[in-house]
């Protein structure tokens, strides 16, 4: 027994050292016969080098965090047109918006043109990005596109824009000119139209702040017009228009004015009175903006 267990001692030796096979008499081979099958030693397993150490970690680390969520189905239109939206304040599961402070118009309308930030970006026909003039002194900012809008790929042509155009007439502005004497630009907080003309979410609004901030830098308006609560809300971080319409405000030193969003007023339109008591209220706005810009003419004491 004891010859036995030295033979097998001397044999796991040699595989240790790497040994593939070994030679045996055929007294050793007698010996080691009269033992159970000599269970095969595992081969000795070679250290791992820092590289695959690492490889290994972040397997491990990677296969504790839960795989992301698929990005969320388009929301079905709603069968009431009426009826709130359904809630999901959510960005998971969507990239998140890429970091434009620094784009061109044509890196931006790159970056806005394959965006899927959140889920309005499955189910747009077109991105409705501006209108106007990019040198002009007046910048609107609506809320988003709506139908008519998303199959034209322009702000704001719908009947709410056309009441917007018509104030614009009114204060000097065309929609078509490119003098800055007369020019404006038009905008909206989301690029991609909500489903069913509703209003756009927080979840929504949020991936596309960044364009409409990089579009206010580029185009630089020496007066910024805020169309309604989700405008205001885009970019004060509080709604509250009835409030704050009428109000001068400011954002990064533009001078800013909220009024009421022209689609607010038409749905007043078979109620005379109020119709025609709000449609005085954004003209005292505008005109409030006509003085500004006035004021704030270049070469103007
Ligand atoms: N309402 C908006 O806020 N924007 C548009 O482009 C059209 C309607």
């Amino acid at each position: 027994m004891l010859l036995q267990q030295e033979l097998i001692r001397i044999i796991r030796k040699m595989r240790l050292r790497g040994a593939s096979a070994v030679e045996l008499s055929q007294a050793n081979r007698r010996v080691l016969g009269r033992r159970p099958a000599l269970q095969p030693t595992p081969a000795p397993c070679p250290m791992p080098t820092e590289e695959q150490k690492q490889r290994a970690i972040q397997a491990f680390v990677q296969s504790q965090r839960p795989a992301p969520p698929p990005p969320p189905a388009p929301l079905p239109l709603p069968a009431n047109p009426g009826a709130p939206p359904p809630r999901r304040d959510s960005t998971a599961g969507f990239p998140p918006p890429p970091d434009v402070s620094q784009a061109t118009w044509e890196e931006l309308i790159r970056q806005c043109q394959g965006c899927h930030c959140c889920r309005l970006g499955a189910t747009r026909q077109t991105l409705v990005l501006e209108d106007g003039c990019r040198q002009a002194p007046l910048m609107c900012i609506g809320e988003g596109p709506g139908a008519e809008e998303d199959a034209q790929g322009v702000p704001f042509v719908g009947r709410a824009g056309q009441l917007l155009t018509a104030m614009l007439r009114a204060m000097g502005r065309d929609r078509q000119s490119q003098d800055p004497a007369t020019a404006v630009y038009i905008a909206n907080v989301v690029k991609c139209r909500p489903p069913g003309n509703r209003n756009p979410m927080p979840d929504e609004c949020t991936p596309c702040l960044g364009y409409l901030q990089r579009q206010i830098a580029l185009v630089q308006p020496r007066v910024i017009v805020l169309l309604g609560n989700i405008a205001l809300t885009a970019l004060f971080g509080r709604g509250g228009i009835t409030q704050a319409r009428g109000n001068w405000r400011e954002y990064q030193g533009v001078p800013v004015m909220p009024t009421f969003h022209p689609a607010f007023l038409l749905r007043h339109e078979k109620y005379p009175r109020d119709f025609i008591d709000l449609k005085r209220k954004v003209w005292n706005d505008l005109q409030l903006v006509m003085a500004k810009l006035k004021e704030t003419e270049p070469g103007r004491p």
